[in-house]
């Protein structure tokens, strides 16, 4: 099983020889690699379950780090870099040949960020590489945002997780690709589209659809918890069923049912965003024999809790 610590010197022996550590970051915590390294980044693929033609984020400590890894960044691109790095933004850039084929499933783009963690900020800047890291769950599943997460599911196949207590943002970074002047959020994130429009203007949503082939983990059914989850009017539904035999995620309401998680009684984006995923995995092991959610205001992170619900419901 998994030791869990916090202890700097393990992780670093471990990457350095070309094993695996669970790391955290702000967003959720990343099962990470040798970036530079192939067999460290093929055991990535294999422990996570992952297919090979979805690329993974190559994690960075600084932005002064980035062109050595990259032939190219758009004046939007490194606006960006510089207002939400360290944070959860990746941005898609050309990538340089040291990047392994293997990182990027072949595209000639290799997502970026630099993530906001003070352990994982310690341990990048001790490395002489950077470090790939999809969140550390199986392929399809709810990403972990606290240790004991990592180990339910990975414990069995990893050595360490370095434990940096409860992911603070919650939600996979904002991925943002370049194209001929345009901005495009290929996924929805840790940043808000609002507060990426502030840096550069009026950007382009494509994270929407149900195969998308810029980013192909973004598959619709992705973030499936084992009980069939449905977006539903919570209001309406509730009068119509057994409240008790269903799991209820709510924005900031109590509707009074016996299993249930309120994401942000104050009603605060940010603070649904930091409890959802742990709120699924929960009501996922309670005796209820489905769970519903009712979807956020689409502003701010609410648009992308909304997307990861609808996808949790495509299963
Ligand atoms: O917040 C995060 O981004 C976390 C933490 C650990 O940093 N990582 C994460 O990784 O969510 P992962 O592998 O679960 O999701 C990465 C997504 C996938 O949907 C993948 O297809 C997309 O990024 N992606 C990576 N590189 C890409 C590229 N070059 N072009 C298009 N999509 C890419
Ligand atoms: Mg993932």
């Amino acid at each position: 099983m998994a030791e869990t610590g916090k202890d700097l010197q393990t992780a670093r022996t471990l990457l350095r020889n070309g094993e695996l550590v669970a790391v955290p970051t702000e967003t959720v915590y990343g099962l990470a690699g040798n970036a530079l390294h192939a067999p460290s980044v093929a055991r990535i693929f294999e422990v996570k379950n992952r297919p090979s033609f979805d690329p993974l984020i190559v994690h960075i400590a600084d932005f002064n780090q980035l062109t050595s890894y990259v032939s190219h960044v758009p004046n939007d691109a490194e606006r960006l870099a510089k207002k939400f790095w360290p944070g959860p933004l990746t941005l898609l850039l050309r990538k340089k040949d040291i990047i392994p084929d293997l990182v990027t499933s072949g595209l000639n783009t290799v997502g970026i960020r630099c993530p906001d963690h003070p352990l994982t900020q310690s341990l990048l800047k001790s490395l002489d590489f950077p470090l790939a890291a999809p969140s550390a769950n199986p392929f399809g599943f709810v990403s972990p945002t606290t240790a004991a997460h990592v180990t339910e599911q990975l414990g069995t196949r990893i050595k360490y997780v370095l434990d940096g207590g409860p992911c603070t943002v919650g939600l996979e970074s904002t991925i943002v690709g370049f194209d001929q002047g345009r901005t495009i959020v290929h996924r929805l994130g840790g940043v808000s589209v609002e507060n990426l429009e502030e840096i550069v203007g009026p950007v382009e949503v494509h994270a929407t659809s149900t195969s998308n082939p810029k980013a192909p983990g973004q598959l619709k059914n992705h973030y499936s918890p084992g009980k069939k989850l449905f977006i539903a009017d919570l209001e309406k539904a509730i009068g119509m069923i057994d409240i008790n035999k269903v799991g209820v995620i709510s924005f900031e309401k109590n509707y009074g049912a016996l299993h249930q998680a309120i994401l942000s009684p104050t009603g605060d984006l940010n603070e649904a965003a930091r409890n959802l995923f742990a709120a699924i995995r929960e009501l996922d092991k309670k005796p209820v024999e489905i769970i519903m959610a009712e979807l956020m205001p689409e502003d701010g992170l609410g648009r992308a809790i909304n997307d990861r619900l609808r996808r949790a419901a495509a299963k």
